[in-house]
């Protein structure tokens, strides 16, 4: 089979890091490049002098040489350059978030399907070598019962002109928790709120419920002094702690437990105890998530199947971010997810969840 015939369209910070990998990639040609700032074409001519650059999108969709496109431009345009490729017959692969809204992903994954055409999200994690051995530790039953997922993602971050740090750094914890619980949640309650001179909340806590006892929690702050990037995953025999800042052992389980016994003397009091467990810290592949997700999108177009980021992967991850937005509109109302509709709403209107740190 003949390679895949990329373009890339907005060649900004992260364009330029899919534009990278696609041109290393085996099975893939980068053919052209799309962006509206004429300094971002130079910079990728003075690199790829044989890639055809061009500010308009048209050049891109009516380009029969073009067999997929790849979106990394802000969050607020990638519903319609999107559907207006997917209805160009390209394949797509679109950055994080999918779109802005679940019903806007929906539309995308309709279309997809009608014309038969591959629909990606870059949910980058899902790709790196941590959340893959999370996901076979988490399978393997190693970990037991999920209990309770707790994420930080914090640092002095690149505040975005079209999006809050809901939008921006939520997707990517979303997204791990999706892939490594694989259960449906049942209600979020978010709270945000604004310290800089933008209409967007650059500090948010969203707590989402599940049916079964299993709570997540996501902390995202564009106004730390501190880059933190870690994760734990709690579960009934064992405890993950993922530290994405840690060079070496990114990962680590721990063999950490509270035991409750009943006391034989009495029976109606607990005796609680520690197990105090080994730690262990597993290897993990090396490889460049970029580069996998990449070549995740390029082998689905070939071999004719969903990706594993596919639409629905997306759509879970901006259900949860358009329902979390709800509830920060609503000072931490408790909004429950429907599986129906995209959601229903809690009768009780008094029912938040405490967001402290
Ligand atoms: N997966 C990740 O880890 C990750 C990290 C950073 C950013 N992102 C995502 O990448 C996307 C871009 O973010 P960024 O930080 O690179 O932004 P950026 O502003 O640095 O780059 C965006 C580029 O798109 C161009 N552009 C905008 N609208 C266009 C249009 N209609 N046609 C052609 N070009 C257009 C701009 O000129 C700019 O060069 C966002 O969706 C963001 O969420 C993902």
């Amino acid at each position: 089979m003949s390679n895949v015939r990329v373009a890339v369209i907005g060649c900004g910070y992260w364009g330029q890091n899919l534009l990278r990998n696609f041109c290393e990639l085996e099975g893939a040609d980068v053919v052209m490049v799309c962006d509206f700032d004429p300094r971002s074409l130079n910079r990728v001519t003075r690199r790829y002098p044989s890639i055809e650059v061009t500010p308009s999108y048209g050049d891109v969709l009516a380009n029969p040489r073009v067999d997929a496109v790849v979106i990394a431009t802000p969050v607020s345009t990638h519903y319609s350059l999107a559907k207006q490729a997917l209805s160009a017959n390209k394949h797509v692969l679109v950055e994080k978030p999918l779109a802005q809204s679940a019903s806007q992903v929906l539309d995308l994954m309709e279309l997809s399907e009608r014309m038969g055409k591959t629909l990606m999200v870059d949910h980058t994690f899902l790709y790196t070598g941590a959340v893959r051995r999370m996901k076979t530790l988490v399978d393997s039953g190693d970990i037991g019962q999920l209990l309770y997922f707790d994420s930080v993602r914090i640092s002095l971050g690149l505040v975005q002109s079209d999006i809050n740090v809901l939008w921006d750094l939520g997707p990517h914890d979303l997204a791990i928790m999706d892939y490594l619980c694989g259960q449906t949640p049942v209600a979020i309650a978010a709270t945000g709120v604004k310290h800089l001179n933008t209409p967007y909340e650059n500090v948010a806590y969203v707590t989402v419920q599940f049916g079964n006892n299993f709570i997540a929690h996501f902390h995202l702050n564009w106004l730390a002094p501190v880059k933190v990037r870690r994760t734990l995953v709690g579960g009934s025999k064992k405890m993950i702690v993922y530290d994405d800042m840690e060079n070496i052992e990114k990962v680590k389980v721990y063999d950490k437990g509270i035991v409750q016994t009943h006391d034989p003397d009495r029976r109606e009091k607990m005796l609680t105890g520690y197990r105090n467990g080994d730690m262990f810290a597993p290897q993990l592949e090396g490889s460049e998530a970029l580069r996998l997700m990449a070549r995740e999108f390029v082998a689905s177009i070939v071999e004719k199947r969903a990706p594993l980021s596919d639409g629905n992967a997306g759509y879970r991850v901006v259900r949860l971010l358009e329902a979390a937005q709800r509830s920060i509109e609503e000072n931490g109302r408790l909004i429950y997810l429907d599986q129906e509709s995209l959601w229903s709403e809690t009768s009780a209107d008094t029912s938040t969840v405490a967001a402290a740190d």
